[in-house]
């Protein structure tokens, strides 16, 4: 530890000053669509911006204010605030071509973009990432692990390129042609020939073809692409308040997450320095966003999983279709043995429970709190996929409610036994319910003491 004072010639009288922790974080707890962008929604009113640091355009937060409902996948929520800094951060890859598209689209509904502005250092989903993305998958779909069941977004290729270096395009290339166009002679022969080794037949990318378009869409961003790193260095300097917008979840993390099932990115509270250049030491509160019961999009394992007349009443009620792909999400009761896990890597401060509407009229309620693994019971969440496979849930059952929720707008008028289950995920955590979901709404939040 640093103390105050001179040591030899270097005067360190400044290194023991507090460092402003005035930002928040919103991540998911499960597997993704916990209503984040609700959440995001709610919270950016006292923000002075909010900013995305993950993923791509296989996100999608669905925002719902004054019966109009938005499906945002690249932009963050906080642009429905009008002019407030609405930010997409280095760690993001962006598909420049949904990304406009979806600008059009609320430009269009009335929503003021003004506030939108693109990192530089973002990378470039291309057509061959998808088509990549594509083939992998139809890949896998015969193979003995089965596919991911990604979002064909990209995601994954994109982040590899990244980290290939050689093959990779950052937005800031978009706006100099003449990178731009040196980089594709490169990339787009050696993209031709791997895509058709990968037997998806002959392919080939035109580097002069892809140039231009790029380079139109590139023209088309430029007012919105700068250094978001000092951007967000200058507000915190200044005394602003961040709100950072977490996409998809911790289950799905790249590190974390029940890999391999997982996309490519650091979803967790963990990926916001890397993603923006912004140090964790500046989050005050990071808030655990977490549905009622779990859901999950794609393959992998889900100890809690339901199938029949339950797993369709929750899938019904709750709308669990994806807000990307339109896939019917998989459904289960609430795994806190993965929240615990996930509230434990993120350093959560606060709880989130979303969607406690849906799980009015059942009977009772079942809750798993821990596992029975080959080697005996555990209170511990096992990310790896074979691992988390192999575990049987063990439940705890408490009596259900069967009052509507969706018109209840005061911690007091909640039902005892709904008001039980929050205790109980509250005590299983460790961490308090600061927010309670009963609807979509902007106005179905219900703030608890
Ligand atoms: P990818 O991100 O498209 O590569 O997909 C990898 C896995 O993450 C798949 O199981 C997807 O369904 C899942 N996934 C990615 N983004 C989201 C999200 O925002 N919500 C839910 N699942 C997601």
């Amino acid at each position: 530890m640093l103390q105050s004072g001179t040591v030899g010639s270097r005067d360190f009288s400044n290194s023991t000053q507090p460092v402003a922790a005035a930002c928040t974080a919103v991540v998911g707890l499960q597997w993704g669509d916990e209503g984040k962008g609700k959440i995001v929604d709610a919270l950016a009113p006292t923000h002075d911006a909010v900013i995305r640091y993950n993923g791509g355009a296989n996100a999608g937060h669905s925002v719902q204010v004054g019966g109009e409902r938005y499906a945002l996948h690249l932009v963050p929520s906080g642009i429905l605030n009008p002019g407030k800094p609405a930010v997409i951060a280095g760690g993001v890859v962006v598909d420049p071509e949904a990304l406009l598209k979806e600008l059009d689209a609320l430009s269009a509904r009335g929503v003021d973009i003004s506030g939108f502005v693109l990192s530089d250092r973002a990378h470039v989903v291309m057509p061959y990432h998808k088509d990549e993305d594509a083939l992998r998958e139809t890949m896998l779909k015969n193979a003995e692990g089965g596919e991911i069941g990604t979002t064909r977004r990209g995601i994954g290729p994109c982040y590899a390129d990244k980290a290939n270096r050689s093959s990779a395009i950052r937005v800031g290339d978009l706006i100099r042609p003449a990178v731009l166009r040196r980089k594709l002679v490169v990339i787009a022969p050696f993209k031709s020939a791997v895509l058709s080794a990968m037997g998806s037949g002959p392919r080939r990318y035109d580097p002069h073809q892809l140039a231009e378009q790029f380079e139109r869409l590139g023209e088309r961003l430029r007012p919105s692409i700068t250094d978001t790193v000092y951007l967000l260095h200058d507000m915190v300097t200044n005394g602003s308040r961040l709100l950072f917008e977490g996409a998809n979840a911790t289950l799905l993390d790249v590190d974390h997450g029940t890999y391999p099932f997982v996309t490519a990115s650091g979803c967790s509270v963990l990926g916001i320095p890397a993603g923006t250049g912004v140090p964790g030491v500046r989050i005050g509160d990071a808030l655990g966003v977490m549905k009622a019961y779990s859901t999950r999009v794609g393959g992998g394992p889900f100890p809690t999983e339901l199938q029949g007349d339950v797993a369709h009443r929750i899938r019904e009620r709750g709308r669990e279709y994806g807000t990307t792909t339109g896939r019917p999400r998989r459904v289960g009761w609430l795994d806190l043995v993965a929240v615990r896990y996930s509230a434990m890597i993120n350093g959560v401060n606060a709880l989130v429970v979303t969607l406690l509407d849906v799980l009015s009229g059942f009977e009772e309620i079942r809750v798993c709190t821990s596992y029975q693994t080959p080697s005996g019971e555990t209170r511990r969440f096992l990310p790896d996929g074979d691992a988390l496979k192999a575990v049987e849930p063990i439940y705890t059952t408490i009596a259900g409610f069967g009052e509507d929720l969706s018109t209840v707008r005061s911690e007091r008028d909640l039902p005892p036994a709904a008001r039980a289950y929050l205790a109980l995920i509250e005590r299983e955590v460790g961490v308090k319910v600061r927010y309670v979901g009963v609807g979509p709404d902007r106005q179905q939040t219900i703030a608890l003491s």
